[in-house]
């Protein structure tokens, strides 16, 4: 079984935190102003690929998992557009916690890596930019399977 380590990511910029299996938060712009801050993000220029798709979680009752599988070939960049949750990644072989709770900084996930999400504070809203469309085939659900084809370093 996987060893969780939690990687506390407050206010402070963590730059660049060792994440597994490639995950890096990464600090988006941000515009004070006394009218209300803004942020933004532009694919290949901010993150590292070029956005295919939006989706959003939100409504999300108490208690409640969101995520738990990885993808053959998409990679997502997940931002706390309001409240906070935690994002559990793992590379088949170790497992940390980043906690996001600002909307100026997300965290990139690589393809091949198992996410699942957690913790959602009331009212938060999980903002997933991809880099592909939605495919169900692109769905890693099984741990087990996923795990071996880290180890084997398939994708
Ligand atoms: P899923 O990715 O399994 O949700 P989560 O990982 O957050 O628990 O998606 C749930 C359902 O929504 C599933 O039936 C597929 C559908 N869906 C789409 O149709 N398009 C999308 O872009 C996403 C993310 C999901």
């Amino acid at each position: 079984m996987a060893t969780t380590k939690p990687v506390m990511v407050g206010t402070t910029r963590v730059d660049p935190p060792e994440i597994v299996g490639g995950c890096r938060i990464i600090t988006l712009p941000k515009i004070a102003d006394v009218r209300g801050n803004l942020s933004f993000v532009e694919g290949g220029r901010h993150i590292p690929f070029v956005i295919r798709r939006a989706y959003w979680l939100y409504d999300v009752p108490g208690g409640a998992l969101r995520g738990g599988h990885a993808y053959h070939k998409l990679e997502e960049f997940i931002i706390a557009a309001s409240g906070s949750f935690e994002v559990v990644v793992d590379d088949g072989s170790e497992r940390q916690v980043v906690q996001l709770n600002r909307s100026y900084f997300g965290l990139y996930v690589p393809s091949m890596v198992w996410r699942q999400i957690e913790n959602f504070s009331s009212n938060s809203v999980a903002l997933i930019l991809g880099s592909l469309p939605y495919s169900e085939e692109d769905y890693l659900r099984d741990y087990e399977v996923f795990a071996r084809a880290r180890h084997e370093g398939r994708k």
